[in-house]
């Protein structure tokens, strides 16, 4: 993204740099039996005296990747009156402070690079593409925000808009951790985090750096712990002023329900979806099934963006799921560590279990099932392979399935707009892809679906912050999107000064 000509985004890393390569190998071995520890920071302690959990890694559950203090519901009392105490100062920091520290925090966030992917293989299952697409991420939101205070485009709130809690989700522990952090920081409001119970050691990292960019330990506090206890607490509490949430649908409502009583408070929620990609067939089969593979397998599915629903036009379906199972069977399923897996492993034994459930439900319905073997080498870990279920309705997919696992629903070429009706009918509206080389087709589509992001030809995950905001509408969101002009305004409650840039 550009701004004032100057571009933000992160370079990232490149993967296919041997030395870079080699480099990260070697920190990465060094590393190997490294234990990270995550506790609650108040007021700029940490609280001990508690013993820790032990932080298991997905793809070996035996192996322990470090210890979690979780913060109790004291913890939180005590923090929200210290980030009420620290509302006026903080506000009143110059909105250019503010922006130093954050883009201090992005170019921190950068020199920790190899603990940061290391950290995200190991303690969230992701690959090597993925945790470094984590740190770019991040990176892109602390500059991102960042720039909005820098270039004018944000203005600050008449009276401090009040502290902010951010619960972040384990699907994304670093990238949106840090977004929703960043951008509550710089509309001037003080931070109590709450990171998802499965990655709070990334968190711990993030908090560490924002500290270090200057973040004062008053304005940022930690709140590790569980979504029923710290989570409830912070969202039952009169002092915070607004929550940002990502993460499930039913867990949304849960908040709102605790923010009634409070109708003042803001709150941002991103959630899932039951997100469809359209393949008519005038598509072009060798490129809808490389973008199939990376919106439904990538990050083992574990994307609120990914693919849940592969519409395939009844002409070209079979031709197309061919290719798609012959594909498939090249996914390397693995330990992430390993530069060449592609799919690692679900997040923990339940999100595990949840999967299995749901794939032996449309089994014992009938549905045709094509799954992947499971490699031996993945027994001690939570894995999925990639499945691919044939479906007859949207009505046989009650919830989000948040994982590897992709439906397919042929639809007749004339039933075009009764499926666009049908996919808006989830109530659901995050992502869409479209595949299709017809313009009216994309046109028609694009005017009727009601969803935040749509791709056309191409695939639907992997938003850049900056250049495609990303957020959803209806069961999938409150909006505004995530890494868009309209986030810090809705945050501060200020006018949009200029929704262009
Ligand atoms: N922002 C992510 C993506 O675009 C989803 O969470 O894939």
């Amino acid at each position: 993204a550009l701004y004032g000509g100057e571009r933000v985004n992160s370079a990232g890393v490149d993967l296919a740099d041997e030395t870079t390569l080699a480099e990260l190998a070697r920190s990465f071995a060094a590393g190997a039996g490294k234990r990270w520890q995550a506790v609650p920071l108040v007021g700029g302690h940490a609280v001990v005296g508690q013993p820790g959990l032990a932080v298991s890694n997905p793809a070996a559950r035996g192996e322990i990747v470090g210890s979690v203090v979780e913060a109790t519901v004291a913890d939180v009392a005590t923090a929200a009156a210290i980030a009420e105490q620290a509302s006026a100062g903080w506000h009143a920091t110059a909105p250019a402070q503010r922006a130093a520290i954050l883009l201090r925090a992005g170019d921190l966030l950068e020199a920790r690079r190899d603990e940061i992917l290391a950290l995200c293989i190991r303690e969230a299952g992701k690959t090597w593409p993925n945790a470094v697409a984590e740190l770019r991420e991040a990176v892109d939101f602390c500059r991102y925000y960042g720039q909005q205070l820098k270039t004018g485009n944000f203005r600050d709130s008449a009276t401090p808009p009040g502290p902010v809690a951010c619960i972040s989700p384990w699907n994304f522990p670093l990238a949106i951790f840090v977004g929703e952090v960043s951008a509550a920081l710089a509309a001037g409001s003080p931070v109590l985090a709450k990171p998802a119970e499965q990655t709070p050691l990334i968190a711990a990292l993030a908090v560490e750096v924002l500290h270090q960019a200057g973040v004062p330990g008053e304005v940022l506090q930690f709140l590790p712990g569980r979504g029923d206890v710290v989570g409830a607490a912070l969202t039952a509490d009169a002092r915070v002023r607004g929550v940002v949430f990502t993460g499930s649908t039913e867990v949304a409502r849960l908040i709102n329900r605790n923010l009634a009583p409070r109708p003042g408070v803001r709150l941002i929620a991103e959630t899932g979806g039951q997100n469809a990609m359209i393949v008519d067939s005038s598509a072009l089969p060798e490129q809808v099934v490389q973008d199939v593979l990376q919106s439904a397998f990538d990050s083992a599915g574990q994307r609120c963006s990914a693919l849940r629903v592969l519409c395939l036009q009844q002409d070209i379906a079979g031709r197309v799921s061919e290719m798609l199972k012959a594909a498939m069977a090249e996914l390397v399923i693995g330990n992430p560590a390993a530069l060449a897996t592609d799919v690692g492993p679900v997040i923990d034994e339940a999100a595990r279990a949840a999967l299995c459930a749901h794939i032996e439900t449309m089994r014992r319905r009938g549905r045709p099932v094509h799954q992947l073997p499971l490699p031996e080498a993945c027994a001690g870990g939570c894995f999925v392979p990639p499945t691919l279920i044939e479906i007859e309705s949207l009505a046989d997919l009650e919830a989000e399935v948040f994982g590897p696992v992709v439906h397919l629903l042929r639809f007749d070429g004339r039933q075009l707009p009764a499926l666009v009706e049908a996919i808006n009918a989830t109530g659901y509206g995050l992502t869409l892809g479209i595949h299709s080389r017809i313009d009216e087709s994309i046109d028609a589509i694009v005017a009727a679906a009601r969803v935040g992001n749509i791709y056309v030809n191409r695939n639907m995950v992997g938003a850049v912050v900056g250049v495609q905001p990303f957020g959803g509408e209806g069961l999938s969101g409150t909006g505004p999107k995530a890494g868009g002009p309209l986030y810090l305004p809705r945050l501060a409650e200020t006018p949009v000064l200029s929704a262009l840039d």
